[in-house]
């Protein structure tokens, strides 16, 4: 296994009660929406295939699938570690949705391992901190924020240890960081690459958490937020910056409950790094949110 994983998060799917509210929702946060018939689509500005697959569902939304990249000659050799793990890849009964590969993982996750044709460039274009003399930069930001891709996504499990050795054993991705007992940061790929692009929290029962798009810098992130907040998507936390894998971040509320992430200058990992057990969850900037943090960042918003 391990010389066969998956490069990274390609995307996710949703299943929500009307359409249209995930298309205003995702449209002003900065991705561009097609749909097709009961099918809603979203891209950031660099995704391949669609970051986010919306299909209409019933009375609560929730998480319809993962979807992670594999390059065009692993999909044969996943389909073949798959089925000896029992996992044998099968049509899913939604229809189609995206190409390559789907399974459900043991918990009823459906996951898709989409093909792609070469390992990702993984630009770091973070903060704007050259070339300062005789400018007016505030003239010269960018004001309309499309995010550059999706970064990573975090879901409730419940049997966390168990779930983590599932992924680490049939999608060959790699623990960066733990918070002991809590959550655990996964990255794809190998390489110098995001610090996770994936993770599992400690929960009851399966459910989507929030997702994270990258944007170039704090002023991104700044506007992003104005531009969230002036469409009347006022519930938010951040600016900040996190302590495990060091990026700037503000969440906002989805019309659902959770959460959707700008983030930029996160910390990248290579085949060297180590990954650490901590005891504490640390907090850097703003101080630690008990309301936030505690409650509102840990609600399962789906039904078990
Ligand atoms: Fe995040």
């Amino acid at each position: 296994m391990s010389d066969l994983y998956v490069q990274y998060l390609a995307g996710y799917g949703l299943e929500v009660p009307d359409l249209s509210v995930a298309e205003r929702f995702y449209s002003t946060f900065g991705l561009s929406a097609a749909r097709s018939g009961d099918l809603l689509e979203l891209r950031s500005s660099g995704g391949a295939g669609p970051d986010i697959a919306v299909v209409q569902g019933g009375a609560q939304k929730r998480m319809h699938h993962l979807s992670f990249a594999v390059l065009e000659p692993d999909i044969p050799r996943f389909f073949d570690h798959l089925t000896k793990l029992g996992l044998s890849p099968a049509t899913p009964p939604f229809g189609y949705i995206r190409p390559g590969l789907w399974f459900q993982d043991p918990w009823g996750t459906w996951i898709n391992l989409t093909p792609i044709a070469a390992v990702r460039d993984e630009p770091v274009r973070d903060m704007v901190t050259e070339g300062r003399v005789d400018r007016h930069l505030w003239r010269e930001l960018n004001r309309d924020i499309c995010p550059n891709r999706l970064g990573h996504m975090l879901i409730f499990t419940p049997e966390w240890e168990k779930a983590q050795a599932f992924y680490e054993q049939a999608l060959g991705l790699i623990t960066a960081d733990r918070a002991a007992g809590k959550v655990a940061f996964m990255a794809g790929g190998r390489g110098v690459r995001d610090h996770h692009c994936f993770g599992l929290i400690n929960g009851t029962h399966r459910g989507f958490q929030h997702s994270s798009f990258q944007v170039n810098s704090l002023d991104d992130i700044g506007f992003g937020a104005r531009q969230m907040h002036k469409a009347g998507y006022s519930e938010g936390f951040g600016v900040g910056r996190h302590a495990l894998a060091s990026n700037l971040f503000f969440y906002v509320r989805d019309p659902w409950g959770s959460w959707v992430e700008y983030y930029a200058d996160m910390d990248k990992i290579s085949d060297a790094w180590v990954a650490k057990d901590w005891q504490d969850l640390p907090y850097i900037w703003p101080d630690w949110a008990p309301e936030f943090w505690a409650n509102e960042m840990n609600a399962n918003h789906e039904p078990r």
